[in-house]
């Protein structure tokens, strides 16, 4: 019989050789191509972070301003797919919606060479476009049209929240914070959502169906899905009148399937570097804006019980990135039902250059794990009047 070596969850398995992301989870460290996750976050632009991931390189002033002017110059998704929204109920998820429609984006853009990235460029221009609708399909309010002259943030913000019928600038500090916590997300090597990219991929079926994959790996609460849970969490923990022991009590105790949304992660065992650079952001965003969001409070608060107790200490669980996006965004006026959408706007280039690198390496071939069969042994077949 074949000898099938099972590692339940991929814990301890290298699925692919890539050159993108570095992680050190003893250290804490989170390198895109090199650079260090913290002078990413503090000095540069999605855009430039999404070309650094994409093609290996920072971008010079010419290849930037031409990467951007093109990210703008396809930001309007076709009226025809306008009407793919009507079809949808106005309670439906926009993750569910996001993954429709990137997955619907194979019926009109064709499968292009491999080294054509114009499919690449209209999925991370439409996906904001298609992200904002979403939002205005939810709430009943009409679409807002992408604008040539803001930036990759702000056109998000502004179709996001502007209307018809008044004018709307896009406040500069809100831009700013959307673009730090889209850098931070951009990529994270195999997780769920990656390796699904990949995996699909490696089937060479299409660019947008790998894509949509992801997207759909991403909703779920074990991983992007964390942040909308762990906003209803805090604010679940508001309403019982702050009480946060009772829930850290609730996430020990093993009969009950409760976990503290937002804590925990499978490679970083000391600290997310990620959580620590946004709870010190969520900090300084909150007071620039003026906001006093007990939610913030209640967050410190829990991070602190827990941090202490030797249920968390003892396997390793601490606040990972979804912990603080959740209370940024909510600052931002970005509804929770939006914020894993938030997260994978981030996470495109990152599922773009694994799909890039997967494709363009001459080694790679299907993706197929094995198994450990634990099923009967043969047995005959029952006729239906014998059983
Ligand atoms: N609350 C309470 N207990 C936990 C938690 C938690 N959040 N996370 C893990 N544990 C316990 C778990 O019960 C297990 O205990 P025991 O050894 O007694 O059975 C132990 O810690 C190890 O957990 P695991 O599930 O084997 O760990 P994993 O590496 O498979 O899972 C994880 C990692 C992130 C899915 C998990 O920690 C979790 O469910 N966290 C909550 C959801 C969350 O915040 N997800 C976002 C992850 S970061 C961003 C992203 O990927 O999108």
């Amino acid at each position: 019989a074949d000898i099938i070596t099972l590692d339940s969850g991929y814990g301890n398995t290298g699925s692919c050789e890539s050159a993108i992301t570095f992680i050190n989870g003893e250290e804490g460290i989170l390198r895109y191509r090199g650079y260090p996750i913290e002078q990413l976050a503090e000095s540069a632009t999605f855009p430039e972070i999404s070309y650094l991931l994409i093609y290996g390189e920072l971008p010079n002033l010419e290849q930037l301003s031409n990467f951007r002017q093109q990210l703008t110059f396809h930001s309007m998704i076709h009226e025809d797919m306008k009407k793919f929204f009507e079809g949808f109920r106005p309670s439906a998820h926009p993750m569910a919606i996001l993954s429709a429609m990137v997955a619907s984006m194979s019926t009109y853009y064709p499968e292009l060479a491999e080294d054509d990235d114009m499919n690449v460029i209209r999925l991370l221009a439409k996906a904001k476009t298609i992200a904002a609708y979403a939002y205005k399909k939810s709430i009943g309010q009409p679409f807002i049209y992408p604008r040539d002259d803001l930036s990759y943030c702000a056109n998000f913000l502004h179709m996001m929240f502007a209307m018809p019928t008044t004018t709307y600038d896009v406040p500069p500090e809100l831009a700013n914070a959307l673009n730090m916590l889209l850098i931070l997300h951009a990529d994270h090597e195999q997780n769920c959502s990656t390796s699904t990219v990949r995996m699909v991929a490696s089937s060479q079926a299409n660019f947008f169906a790998s894509i949509s994959a992801g997207i759909g790996a991403l909703s779920g609460p074990l991983h992007g899905g964390a942040n909308q849970k762990v906003l209803e969490m805090l604010e679940m923990i508001q309403q019982d009148g702050g009480d946060y022991m009772k829930y850290v009590n609730l996430a020990k105790d093993k009969d009950d399937e409760f976990r503290l949304m937002g804590f925990g992660h499978r490679v970083y065992k000391n600290f997310d570097p990620r959580a620590t650079f946004l709870r010190k952001a969520a900090d300084n965003v909150i007071k620039t804006m003026g906001i006093d969001d007990p939610l913030l409070n209640i967050a410190k608060g829990l991070e602190e019980v827990a941090l202490s107790d030797e249920y968390f200490i003892e396997r390793k669980l601490y606040p990972n990135v979804d912990f603080y996006s959740g209370i940024l965004y909510r600052a931002m006026g970005i509804p929770s039902a939006m914020f894993t959408v938030m997260f994978a706007l981030g996470r495109l280039p990152g599922w773009i250059a694994h799909w890039k690198e997967l494709r363009q390496d001459p080694g790679s071939r299907i993706n197929r794990p094995r198994q450990v069969y634990t099923g009967p042994n043969e047995r005959t077949y029952v006729p239906m009047d014998q059983r």
